[in-house]
């Protein structure tokens, strides 16, 4: 099985010192930062873009290898995700996981607001993630069917192929929810269809959930409130971990 991989959300630190927050979180011992961006479209709030991103770069040093220590997990929550896959590259994400729902729908083509008509699919999408250099993640909201992942995890195309599946365990738009519990069939369902598959879980996981995410089989685990809301972030990260480890 894939390694533990511990990605807190920085949605959750003081977004007036994030410089100070992302160093300290991986001094603390985590592997990746989850970066959280909203449009305000895709989701009922917002947060940062590709600027915010360049600015913290620095603060972390990038991953040697693939998926290694340092990763910046972009979890892009907006309506467009092709739009902004350059920028984001040339910010120095590492991982730019879009939505799903958000590729294959048609509604950002005749959004008054948006100035681009460009949709894409899901496989296309990822091979222009790929070919910017970044690794690629899809993701699924809670209403979303598993099944819906298996045109590209099975492609024969390797390009095509996601580096990682995100199974969103809220409703995404804003941290410190519930986590839902009847989303672990999912995960459950793709640890047994692709073992060695990179299976990232985000929503109210913390020390009392994720018994259930590590045992149905995720091994990227993204936790905001657990983390920054904890007098004690490094305990906190050690405890996930250890939870995913057994
Ligand atoms: C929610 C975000 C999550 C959020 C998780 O839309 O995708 O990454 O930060 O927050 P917690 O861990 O507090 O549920
Ligand atoms: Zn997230």
């Amino acid at each position: 099985p894939p390694p533990a991989v511990i990605a807190p959300s920085i949605l959750s630190a003081d977004f007036g010192a994030l410089g100070a927050a992302c160093s300290e979180t991986i001094e603390n011992g985590a592997d990746w930062l989850h970066i959280d961006i909203m449009d305000g479209h895709f989701v009922p709030n917002m947060t940062f873009g590709a600027p915010v991103v360049s600015k913290l770069r620095p603060h972390v040093q990038r991953p040697k290898t693939a998926l290694g220590k340092g990763t910046f997990d972009c979890h892009m929550m907006i309506a467009e995700p092709k739009k902004w896959v350059t920028e984001f590259a040339n910010a120095g994400c590492d991982l730019y996981t879009f939505h799903h729902e958000a590729a294959i729908s048609s509604t950002a083509a005749s959004d008054p607001v948006s100035t681009s008509s460009e949709q894409t699919n899901p496989k296309e999408l990822i091979r222009f993630i790929h070919a910017k250099g970044m690794l690629a993640g899809i993701a699924i909201k809670p209403d979303t069917e598993v099944e819906v992942l298996y045109e590209v995890l099975d492609s024969a195309v390797k390009e095509e192929v996601p580096d990682m599946v995100l199974i969103m365990t809220v409703h995404p738009g804003f941290g410190g929810q519930s986590f839902l519990e009847g989303m672990m069939p999912k995960v459950k369902t793709l640890r047994d269809r692709y073992p060695e598959l990179y299976i990232e879980v985000d929503g109210g996981l913390g020390e009392k959930t994720i018994g259930r995410a590590a045992k149905a089989g995720a091994n990227v685990i993204v936790a905001g409130s657990a983390v920054f809301g904890a007098p004690e972030p490094g305990r906190v990260i050690g405890a996930l971990r250890r939870a995913v480890e057994v």
